[in-house]
């Protein structure tokens, strides 16, 4: 071997170990890939979205519970109970319970809500809500104070209206057989609402205050407190931490369900390591496409096993 000859020999091996080196740090330092994938993310608004919610068009299954998969409709989270769709107005993560609001309303047409929410089988339940009453279709006209004329649903001779006061009603004596359907919708009312606004609100405005649920889930407190993200791997909950999935919290020194596979794993990243630096060798040395291909081949295979490790 000639000086040149083993001048580029150092060169070229020096270059392969640094690259051996890089791309095993690169991997090993790399954040868990589940605990990227359920990372908060929004719909464009402010309201951030994470565990138990998740954003179904972006994100991953194992980020939250299938009940509190979110659709993005023009930058509003939109969430889907019982067949109906509700625009989450805003979301109380520490004492679990949203805003929502039909998303009915916020359209053009004349829409109120003709059926009753049913929460049976979900994990939503109402909290501190006001209902508002809705009669449809009655014939006697209803009295004018304290209720909201439904107009588009309304002509000279069927009358459609709302009210917050059912008993007003009986004292008047209103005849409620006269009505075809009647439904109801619940209200959160503010504190800041009074009596007085609620007087001078026709009934759009009423149904866009939304009103409040609140939901049941494995509580993420713990895990986000110690820099998790909770999600689920097997059905199990767990909390994705930067490293890996732990049980319960990051510092808990306790690795998920996943944790037989640990050294494993930790030995897949050690070869896969060493393939990508003959990838990269092979791609700097302008070796036949053969090689490259082979090599090729074997980073796949290697990502295919590695789905044991996720
Ligand atoms: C949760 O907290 C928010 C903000 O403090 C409050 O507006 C909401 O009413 C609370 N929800 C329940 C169910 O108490
Ligand atoms: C809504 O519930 C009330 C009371 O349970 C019932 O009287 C009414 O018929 C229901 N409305 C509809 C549209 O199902
Ligand atoms: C909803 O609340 C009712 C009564 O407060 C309770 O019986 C029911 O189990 C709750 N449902 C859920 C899903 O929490
Ligand atoms: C939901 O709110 C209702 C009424 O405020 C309450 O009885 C129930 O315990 C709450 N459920 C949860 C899971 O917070
Ligand atoms: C009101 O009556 C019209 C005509 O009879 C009918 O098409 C409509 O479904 C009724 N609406 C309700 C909410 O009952
Ligand atoms: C009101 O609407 C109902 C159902 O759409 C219709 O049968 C009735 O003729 C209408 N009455 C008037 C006065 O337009
Ligand atoms: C309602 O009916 C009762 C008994 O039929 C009657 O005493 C009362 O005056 C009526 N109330 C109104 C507001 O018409
Ligand atoms: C309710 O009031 C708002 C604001 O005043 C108005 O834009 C809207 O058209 C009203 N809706 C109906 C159904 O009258
Ligand atoms: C790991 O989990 C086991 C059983 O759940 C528990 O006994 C042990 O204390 C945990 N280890 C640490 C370091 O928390
Ligand atoms: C691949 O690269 C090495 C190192 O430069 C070289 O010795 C070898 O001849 C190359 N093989 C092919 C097939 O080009």
């Amino acid at each position: 071997m000639d000086l040149q000859n083993i001048f580029t020999f150092k060169t070229t091996l020096l270059r392969s170990i640094i690259i051996i080196i890089i791309t095993f740090a690169s991997h090993t330092l790399s954040l868990d890939s589940k605990f990227e994938a359920c990372a908060p993310r929004t719909c464009g608004n402010d309201l951030i979205i994470s565990y138990p919610f998740w954003i179904s068009a972006e994100q991953e299954p194992f980020c939250g519970y299938p009940n509190f998969g979110i659709t993005c409709n023009d930058k509003n989270p939109v969430l889907t109970i019982s067949h109906y769709d509700y625009i989450i107005k805003d979301i109380f993560y520490p004492n679990t319970s949203l805003l929502v609001a039909n998303s009915l309303v916020y359209e053009e047409s004349c829409q109120t809500p003709l059926q009753n929410l049913t929460l049976d089988r979900t994990p939503f339940n109402f909290s501190s809500n006001t209902d508002l009453f809705i009669w449809y279709n009655c014939t006697e006209n209803p009295p004018q104070y304290d209720t909201y004329p439904i107009n588009c649903y309304s002509n000279a001779t069927l009358h459609s209206f709302a009210g917050f006061h059912k008993d007003v009603l009986v004292e008047a004596n209103y005849s409620f057989e006269s009505c075809q359907s009647f439904a109801y919708a619940p209200v959160h009312l503010d504190n800041g609402v009074d009596l007085a606004s609620l007087g001078s609100m026709n009934y759009t405005e009423i149904l866009k205050m939304g009103f409040l649920l609140n939901w049941t889930a494995h509580s993420c407190s713990n895990c986000e407190a110690s820099g998790g993200r909770c999600g689920f791997s097997n059905n199990e909950f767990v909390c994705f931490c930067e490293d890996r999935p732990h049980l319960k919290t990051c510092d808990d020194g306790n690795s998920s369900v996943h944790s037989p596979f640990f050294f494993f794993c930790l030995f897949l990243d050690l070869v896969s390591s060493f393939l990508f630096a003959l990838l990269w060798l092979s791609i700097l040395w302008h070796n036949s496409s053969s090689i490259f291909a082979i090599l090729y081949h074997i980073v796949i295979c290697y990502y295919d096993s590695k789905m044991l490790c996720i």
